[in-house]
């Protein structure tokens, strides 16, 4: 397989058709990467809101007022996700998801459960202690889920845009994020690109690849 066509094919999209919307199955098809994008430990620290109506997307579009040049990209799109990151791992937090990998059949033995639990923690203890980061290494958990799912749209021929040009902190009140002990990071639109969009026509612009390969 070339997965060039895909690298090739997904660009941000400024302008969406806000006529098509993406079907049932290709949406199902974006939460399964949503949900199965891979994490540091597995501690998966993401949460997602989902715009899929007129009513969502306009309160989504709420936190855009001080980025105008996003708005439309919120209300035209087809689906809208907010991605929010965890703020803090609870020891509740850590052993539903030790459950759930038990309960999905990742420990045979007793002891192998024990481990996955002590490997976890040890990483986690890592960030919490010594490198003081807890809540960033999380953001950049999500953050990796944020490339792995925009490359399952485009495989699926869904134009998505990520946006940071977004009030965080107005989605955090927004949608009671704080509360739940989360923090926005990122707002990303999916749909179809509009017949107009300036933006599928121009170039794709990367640095030279002596900038950005070494061979050890
Ligand atoms: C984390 C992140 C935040 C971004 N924020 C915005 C944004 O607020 N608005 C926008 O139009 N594009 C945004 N972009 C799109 C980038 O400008 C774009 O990815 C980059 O120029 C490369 O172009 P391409 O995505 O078309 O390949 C963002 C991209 C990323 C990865």
């Amino acid at each position: 397989m070339n997965t060039s066509v895909f690298t090739a094919q997904r660009y941000s999209t400024k302008a969406f058709d806000a006529s098509r919307k993406i079907s049932a199955g290709d949406w199902e098809n974006i939460q399964d990467a949503l949900r199965q994008s891979p994490s540091s430990v597995n501690i998966q620290p993401w949460h997602f809101v989902i715009g899929s109506d007129d009513a969502g997307k306009a309160r989504i579009a709420k936190a855009f007022t001080n980025y105008p040049f996003n708005t439309n990209k919120v209300l035209d799109a087809s689906h809208v996700v907010v991605f929010a990151s965890r703020v803090h791992a609870s020891d509740e937090f850590l052993n539903a998801i030790l459950e759930q990998e038990d309960k999905d059949g990742r420990y045979a033995k007793v002891e192998d459960k024990q481990t996955g639990d002590n490997v976890r923690r040890l990483f986690l203890g890592i960030h919490r202690n010594d490198l003081k980061d807890e809540q960033e290494w999380f953001a950049r958990q999500t953050y990796l889920n944020l490339g792995f799912t925009l490359m399952t749209a485009a495989a699926l021929g869904i134009d998505s845009v990520p946006m940071e040009g977004v009030d965080l902190a107005a989605l955090d009140t927004e949608f009671g994020l704080t509360e739940k002990g989360y923090q926005a990071v990122a707002v990303v639109s999916f749909g179809y690109r509009a017949a107009d969009d300036f933006n599928a026509k121009l170039p794709k612009s990367r640095l030279a690849d002596d900038v950005i390969f070494t061979q050890a």
